[in-house]
């Protein structure tokens, strides 16, 4: 630890492999978990969506496959739309108040995913595909893989599960994610506070989990409230609002009051690093409230950020830990991990 550095408890902050090490491997698949953790992260991220049949996957969104409107592949993360005997599977649902065509991970039982391949997400970007070559892995399998690993290597990482569109999965599977996570978790026994950090946009969510869910299970995990906000200019995005109580979550008031249900906010990076690549005052807020502060998402790729950290996550990161945040997700854990031992 690098004396004074301005975490909230001057410790280093923690790499989280986000995605798996997604910006080298298919994201959301074992070996992009196991590539993130070898690589030196110290958490891995799975975003989380509920089968037909109820069990807990790794996906990036309930839709696995995105259609145009004249039935094009847009956003592929598994190659289930090149097989025929799926063909009678898409639908359009209302996401996040768009209509969205496609293939949705509802609508297959764990068996019938098991069968699909994952593929590349950003290929034309990327420049590969590793088509057929990794599954969709459940929440259990990734548990598996964190203690196999630690088995062989000694690396004892920790895992940060989203849950995605909770109120969405509740309407379409019929199934509270965030109560399936916490069984899951009991099941595998993997429920130590300092190995498990559970985040989501949907603040009724976390308020349940808080509140109901854990304090039942006889599960106390820490949580962290996302903000959004990642496909906009930087500061001058505009706040998630709590649906319940329409407050601004970025106001001294409003932090102090996530700071009764969750230990840590997530803000995309443009909270930190504003347009004119000026470090804000929002950790320092964030600390002021006594919440963690683990921005997202940093990788070798472009950015909204000004034009110096175009393809130098490095920089970017560098800034963010000398503004003090306590962790930072990336497609890129080694170049996270390099980073944070410079401290
Ligand atoms: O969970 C942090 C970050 O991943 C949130 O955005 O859309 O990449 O899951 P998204
Ligand atoms: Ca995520």
């Amino acid at each position: 630890n690098l004396p004074g550095l301005p975490t909230l408890t001057g410790r280093s902050p923690i790499v989280i492999g986000h995605r798996g090490s997604s910006g080298t491997r298919p994201e959301h698949t074992l070996e992009a978990y196991r590539v993130a953790i070898e690589a030196g992260a110290d958490f891995i991220e799975p975003d989380l969506v509920v089968t037909k049949d109820g069990v807990l996957v790794a996906r990036h969104e309930p839709v696995m496959v995105i259609l145009d409107k004249d039935g094009k592949v847009t956003e592929a993360t598994t190659d289930v739309a090149t097989r025929p005997e799926f063909a009678g599977r898409v639908k359009t649902k209302n996401l996040d108040g768009q209509d969205v065509t496609g293939y949705w991970v509802e609508d297959f039982t764990l068996p019938e995913l098991k069968t699909l391949r994952a593929v590349e997400r950003l290929p034309a970007l990327r420049g590969r595909t590793f088509d057929g070559q990794f599954e969709v892995p459940t929440l259990s399998e990734i548990i598996a893989l964190i203690r196999d690993t630690e088995t062989r290597t000694g690396r004892r990482v920790g895992i940060y599960p989203e849950t995605k569109h909770p109120t969405f999965m509740a309407a379409q599977a019929g199934v509270n994610t965030s109560q399936l996570l916490i069984d899951t978790l009991k099941k595998e026994g993997f429920t130590d506070p300092a190995r498990v950090f559970i985040q989501s946009f949907e603040t009724t969510n976390l308020r349940d989990l808080n509140s109901t869910i854990m304090p039942a299970a006889g599960v106390k995990l820490p949580l962290v409230q996302l903000l959004g906000g990642q496909t906009g200019a930087p500061y001058d995005l505009s706040a998630r609002k709590d649906p319940r109580q329409n407050a601004d979550l970025t106001t001294p008031a409003g932090l102090r009051d996530i700071a009764t249900y969750a230990s840590g906010i997530g803000p995309s990076k443009g909270w930190i690093i504003d347009g004119k690549g000026q470090t804000t005052d929002f950790v320092t807020r964030a600390h002021a409230a006594g919440l963690l502060v683990h921005p997202y998402t940093f990788r070798n790729e472009p950015t909204f950020l000004p034009a110096q950290y175009a393809n130098n996550p490095e920089a970017e990161m560098r800034q963010a830990i000398q503004a003090g945040v306590d962790g930072l997700f990336t497609d890129f854990p080694a170049t996270g991990a390099k980073v944070v031992a410079e401290y």
